[in-house]
């Protein structure tokens, strides 16, 4: 009788591929607007980008160009969180702390980037906006991880919704909500 097998425990999601309908366009969103570098392309029949987010990292994201892109639109690309299509719901993209999350949301602000959701997870918080293919991008920073590791659960439940325009979608409050494990209650 062969061993029974088991599923190792992941270390964690390492990167992620899209599909894009004009790389060139992805390009631009994932490097001018979300900060990426690029650090390869390689073009042997279907052309692919790599980006990472800084040293210590390959790559966090790549984009291949399909073959057959839908036609151009003149829409702006659109996203919510409600599921309404097969596949990808959104990316988050971790920026490295609260100030750098501030930058970054201002950043978006003036380059004219629709926040489509904002709010605070007990974890992170977060804006969700849309890549040029629709593809929902989370934009976030984490919390000391002694506010939530505490009741994950209760955590993730959480959401305080925040406003989307204007000099309040860029104040971000950093008195947060722990989360205790019960037993500890
Ligand atoms: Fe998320």
């Amino acid at each position: 009788m062969a061993e029974p097998t088991r599923a190792q425990r992941p270390a964690g999601v390492n990167h992620l591929v899209l599909n894009v309908a004009d790389i060139e366009r992805s390009h631009r969103f994932y490097t001018e607007l979300l900060g990426f570098e690029h650090v390869l392309t390689i073009d042997q029949g279907m052309e692919m980008r790599f980006y990472r987010s800084g040293p210590g990292h390959h790559h966090d994201v790549a984009i291949a160009q399909v073959k057959e892109p839908p036609p151009p639109s003149d829409e702006p690309p659109r996203w919510r969180l409600g599921a309404r299509k097969v596949g990808v719901n959104h990316i988050a993209v971790a920026y490295p702390d609260r100030e750098a999350f501030l930058a970054q949301l201002a950043h978006l602000q003036a380059n004219d980037v629709p926040f489509a959701l904002r709010g605070n997870h007990g974890m992170t918080h977060s804006v969700y906006i849309a890549d040029p293919d629709g593809n929902g991008i989370e934009v976030l920073y984490e919390l000391p991880a002694e506010v939530w590791e505490g009741d994950v659960k209760r955590a993730l439940l959480h959401f305080e919704a925040l406003p989307k325009e204007g000099p309040g979608a860029l104040e971000d409050d950093a008195d947060y909500p722990v989360f205790v494990s019960r037993e500890a209650r």
